[in-house]
């Protein structure tokens, strides 16, 4: 910068500056937010279900594939836009959804909306949101989002919200499949984890109960509701939580306009089988008629790289965005969209990939 001096040997960093890595560290960011949340809080947004097995695998199996770069293909700079079911994104990026944001922010899923748009990144925006899906998508700013749909209790009100979510100008609706019932979360057990007073939960029907999410568990989707929110919504429909070949295909014949391969972050089926090994059967088994995305564990450029390489159109990512709205708001969602980014584009220029719409298959190979 023009007039700034050098720091003299030995001289203190001015205290007002904080001292940021120059690259995206996960692991301090959650170190951040760690000390900043309640114990509660945090164990609800860092845990998973039962052993807890599947949360620690997730970013493992990732790395369980290997690069192979090629050479000599004079690529330096790689743009990261893409189309996400026909709509323009910046990168293939994501934010999965995730719930109850007003905790980690007081702006909460407003303030993600903004990170999201300021980054090029579509937002993906939970059912269980402390802010009304209108209001989020009023925050999304021009911006694209997709709303994420759980089968509430009542059928009318799960139906009215995917009206809304149509009518709100969400681009596609994202029903979770995976949450028949709420999985096992020993940490949140152990607390008792409510949502604290004050906080709502904003698109749930204001009926004065406790607001819960076992509130989400016994009511079950169908295949046949595939079609039927589709139509109710006038939106293209993505199924997420799928993790079987066979699955895929029975929702893309039911309607689905893609498949998204996740367990939830580890925080349902314990111990169910990785997204990175569950992800080649489904591309295998759909890849081919529909888009197909994957999230759990991602958390580096060459993780989201392994990804497209094994066929997903766009990666999702969870915790790194809480932790980064945790620690800085709309621009802490920003940065770390913005530093997955970065990575990304400079492992694929390593490699000799330009472009993330067709990562060759052959990029990635088992490490052993
Ligand atoms: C979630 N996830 C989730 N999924 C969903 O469809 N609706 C939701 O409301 C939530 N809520 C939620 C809360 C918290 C605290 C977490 C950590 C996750 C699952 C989420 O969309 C995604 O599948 C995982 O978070 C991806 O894994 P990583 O990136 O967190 O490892
Ligand atoms: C969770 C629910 C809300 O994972 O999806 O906590």
């Amino acid at each position: 910068m023009p007039g700034q001096r050098r720091r003299a040997v030995g001289e203190p960093t001015p205290e007002d500056v904080p001292a940021e890595p120059p690259f995206l560290d996960l692991g301090q960011l959650e170190d951040d937010a760690r000390a900043h949340l309640p114990a509660d809080v945090f164990d609800y947004y860092a845990g998973g279900a039962e052993s807890e097995t599947t949360l620690a695998e997730a970013p493992e199996a990732w790395r369980s594939w290997r690069l192979r770069p090629r050479v000599l293909r004079g690529i330096t700079s790689v743009p990261l836009s893409t189309d996400l079911l026909g709509t323009a994104v910046g990168s293939p990026i994501g934010v999965a959804p995730w719930a109850y944001q007003g905790m980690a922010h007081p702006d909460g899923e407003l303030a993600t909306a903004r990170g999201a748009a300021a980054a090029g990144a579509l937002m993906t925006v939970s059912t269980s949101a402390t802010h009304t899906l209108e209001e989020v998508a009023a925050a999304s700013a021009g911006s694209s989002a997709w709303f994420q749909l759980y089968r509430l209790h009542s059928t009318a009100h799960t139906e009215d919200l995917a009206r809304r979510a149509g009518n709100a100008g969400y681009r596609a609706l994202v029903l979770t499949v995976d949450l028949p019932l709420l999985g096992r979360r020993r940490r949140d057990l152990r607390s008792d984890f409510a949502l604290p007073a004050g906080l709502r939960m904003a698109n749930h029907p204001a009926d004065g109960a406790r607001p819960s999410l076992q509130d989400l568990a016994t009511a079950t989707w169908t295949f046949d509701d595939i079609a039927r929110f589709g139509r109710l919504s006038g939106l293209p429909v993505v199924v997420k939580g799928v993790l079987r070949g066979d699955d895929a295909v029975r929702c893309v014949r039911a309607g689905a306009a893609a498949v998204w391969v996740s367990t939830h972050g580890g925080r349902q089926v314990d111990p169910a089988v990785a997204s990175a090994h569950a992800l080649p059967e489904v591309v295998d088994a759909v890849g081919g008629d529909v888009e197909v995305y994957a999230d759990g564990g991602i958390r580096s450029g060459s993780d989201v790289l392994t990804a497209l390489a094994l066929g997903a159109r766009a990666v999702f990512v969870g915790r790194p965005t809480i932790w980064g709205l945790t620690a800085g708001g709309a621009d802490g969602v920003a940065r770390v969209l913005d530093g997955f980014g970065e990575e990304l584009a400079h492992t694929m220029a390593l490699c000799g990939v330009d472009d993330v719409r067709s990562v060759p298959r052959d990029t990635v190979v088992p490490a052993r």
